[in-house]
């Protein structure tokens, strides 16, 4: 069977992962053998049970990946690997930029307090968005300015749920409480642009189950993410959502009527990498009317533009999931495989929006990046 250049492609950022994770350990290491020289073994045994732990993570994740208890062992392997080199490049720029030693006993004391705080923080941050981050919901409102933009089309409400990978990290009742943000907000369309579960095992009916309580005044309309395709389930989530009520859109379009103005809206399956994105996708717009596209994945964007698409609504990134603030600019995972992380883009005046979503992947924590329910309100430029 020949292997898929996505499929590694999707295996790369982890193994990577797994490569650093393991090399940090090595060099937590050999900085606990510097400190603590007679204390080998409890250092080594150290070692082998950090090591073990990464291993444990993410190995069960690569070979056995619909174990019930990998999403566990994964979340704790990646957590770990994250914790421990977060804490690993605080350490090293402690030591480098301060070096030891060279400070009065009680300078030094209040110095150690000081780092052992600083090398916690990781810790402490990934478990408060664990606890908390991972289920505070937000509701985003963002106006979006279209060309040409109809009369009758103007503050059009559209409320976007995305990325629920609804599973051990993101319940059904938090499902139930998007879904109940999102019908305050008395839309006239919603999306739900993929990711509906995890893993083949996951559940998909009982997620949409509760997607059919989304009301809006006109449909309900979706497209396919990538885990519809890891968990063999797209032919399973297109009948499904059709009896919830959900018109997931493969490769097709739906023109819908508000007033007297008319709007086009087309939705394809996650485009996968190494391919050419949204090929023939032109043949779904309407000339002379607003064309709106709904594609999982948000980096054919720039193709979405040339095909004449006024608006692509995406998901995908999470909006980085775990993301911090380095001189102004944001540094997560999702930075690795697009530009469009989160929020709107604009390009020759087309727009992008693309959405945190709601669940999680990896670590079940999310850190500079609630989970959102969007609200989308096109306006007249
Ligand atoms: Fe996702």
């Amino acid at each position: 069977m020949p292997i898929r250049l996505d499929a590694a492609f999707r295996r790369l950022p982890d193994l990577l992962a797994l490569g650093v994770a393991l090399a940090v350990q090595w060099r937590i290491y050999r900085e606990l053998l510097v400190c603590l020289p007679d204390r080998k073994k409890a250092v080594q045994f150290l070692l082998l049970l950090s090591v073990a732990w990464v291993v444990v993570g993410f190995l069960p994740y690569f070979l056995f990946p619909y174990w019930g208890v990998v999403p566990w062992l994964k979340a704790g392997g990646f957590g770990w690997a994250i914790v421990s080199t977060a804490s690993m490049i605080l350490w090293l720029a402690w030591t480098r930029l301060l070096g030891a030693g060279r400070f009065d006993s009680g300078r030094r004391q209040a110095l150690q307090l000081v780092r052992t705080v600083t090398l916690a923080a990781p810790a402490a941050v990934l478990g408060y968005g664990v606890v908390v981050g991972r289920r505070d919901i937000q509701l985003r409102e963002v106006e979006i300015p279209v060309r040409n933009l109809p009369k009758d089309l103007h503050n059009l409400k559209l409320v976007q749920v995305t990325d629920i990978h609804l599973g051990p990290f993101f319940e059904p009742r938090d499902l139930e409480r998007a879904i109940a943000m999102a019908n305050e907000t008395r839309a006239q369309i919603a999306l739900v642009t993929g990711d509906l579960v995890n893993a083949r095992r996951d559940p998909l009916q009982q997620c949409l189950q509760i997607l059919s309580r989304l009301k809006v005044d006109g449909p309900t309309l979706g497209c396919l993410g990538n885990h519809e395709i890891h968990a063999e389930c797209e032919r399973e989530a297109t009948e499904l959502g059709k009896r919830a009520g959900i018109d997931f859109l493969r490769f097709a379009a739906r023109t819908l009527q508000f007033g007297g103005a008319k709007l086009n809206v087309a939705g394809v399956d996650y485009q996968r990498k190494f391919e050419p994105y949204l090929v023939g996708a032109e043949t779904l717009t309407q000339p002379g009317m607003v064309n709106i596209l709904l594609s999982h994945n948000p980096d054919v964007f720039p193709v979405a533009v040339s095909k004449g698409y006024d608006l692509t609504v995406a998901g995908h990134t999470h909006g980085g999931q775990i993301t911090v603030e380095i001189l102004g600019d944001s540094a997560n995972f999702a930075r690795f495989y697009t530009p469009y992380i989160y929020g709107r883009y604009e390009r020759d005046g087309k727009n992008i929006y693309v959405s945190r979503g709601l669940g999680t992947v990896g670590v079940p924590a999310r850190v500079g990046a609630p989970p959102e329910v969007s609200l989308i309100k096109l306006c007249a430029t």
